[in-house]
């Protein structure tokens, strides 16, 4: 059949038939929003490249995740920014740290959240790598030793998920093994399992005070080149115990979540990052676009694409569109 008996404008009529045939959904309960908690009372930075984004102290911070919740967006992902920093990263690694401190301080005060931390050592050590470095690259297997301790700590601290984004091989095996050995084996795991060494991540280096003092991150994150090595570290991530697997960036890579998608039966989540949502509140702030329009179209695409699960700074200032 084709045309003119198939015309396929009939099915665009009206915006009663274009909902019914509506394929993608995005919906707040699959959206995360990340915070930025640092020390102090009564704290709120704005971070210059992130408008509308702030590192906040934790007083602050429990009563902005209190207004999320309102909204319907039931989870957030926390990074932290500390008060120092060591080679290792063993900064984060008790109890007193600040990401441990802000969940403690959150649970206490909300019940119905999910709180995702990030598990990473590039905001704890003095010279910004994800790991210990040795001879003058992060050395895989000491690092796994701090990500376990960095992950038992936020999980003692109440965190739900654990999503180890340091893209050491083995990471999920010996996060799991850490975390079974104290009995929490209901502690899901989410993985940065394709994470690219992206030009992306530059707001958040400002947000999170992370950004690497000597060389780049190029021995540990992939090539965006690649795509075949994509799933390759996908399914080592879902073989070694992974039950969320991540694609990061978004945008740039929403190639990399469809094949995910074909190629995997497992709930994807994709990173909206950083410098996706600067230039989006850039071109908004000059008046170029149309950012709750443009910003609907972008979560809609990485759900098409086959995301789960969006990682937004937008999550907050779209909840009130979805509805
Ligand atoms: C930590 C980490 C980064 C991001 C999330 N976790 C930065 C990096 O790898 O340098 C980036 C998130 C964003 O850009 O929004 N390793």
């Amino acid at each position: 059949m084709a045309f003119p008996e198939t015309r396929l404008r009939r099915l665009r009529q009206n915006s009663i038939i274009r909902d019914m045939v509506s394929e993608t959904q995005v919906r707040v309960e699959q959206l995360i929003m990340p915070y930025f908690v640092c020390p102090g009372n009564k704290v709120n930075n704005p971070i210059g490249s992130m408008p509308g984004v702030s590192q906040l102290s934790i007083d602050f911070l429990v009563e902005e995740v209190k207004t999320l919740v309102q909204l319907g967006i039931k989870s957030i992902l926390l990074f932290g920014i500390p008060e120092s920093k060591d080679e290792h990263g063993l900064v984060a690694c008790n109890s007193s740290a600040i990401v441990p401190k802000a969940i403690e301080a959150i649970k206490k005060e909300i019940k119905d959240i999910v709180i995702v931390a990030d598990v990473c050592n590039c905001e704890y050590t003095t010279h910004g790598h994800c790991g210990t470095i040795v001879n003058g690259d992060v050395h895989n297997d000491l690092t796994l030793k701090t990500l376990m301790l960095q992950s038992t700590i936020l999980v003692e601290a109440g965190a739900d998920i654990i999503a180890p984004s340091d893209m050491m091989d083995g990471h999920v095996k010996a996060i799991r093994q850490a975390l079974d050995e104290k009995n929490y084996y209901n502690t899901i795991i989410m993985s940065y399992s394709a994470k690219y060494a992206s030009g992306f991540y530059g707001p958040f280096r400002d947000a999170a005070q992370s950004a690497p003092q000597f060389g780049d991150r190029k021995t540990y994150q992939m090539n965006p080149a690649n795509s075949d090595e994509a799933i390759r570290e996908i399914a080592e991530d879902i073989a070694e115990g992974a039950d969320i697997v991540m694609v990061k960036p978004a945008l740039s890579y929403l190639d990399i979540i469809r094949r995910t998608k074909d190629t995997f039966n497992i709930p994807i989540a994709a990173y909206n990052v950083s410098g996706e949502y600067a230039m989006v509140k850039a071109a908004a702030q000059n008046g170029w676009i149309d950012e709750i329009r443009i910003t609907k179209e972008i979560l809609t695409s990485i759900k098409r694409a086959g995301a789960d699960i969006i990682i937004t700074y937008h999550a907050k200032e779209i909840a009130k569109h979805l509805s």
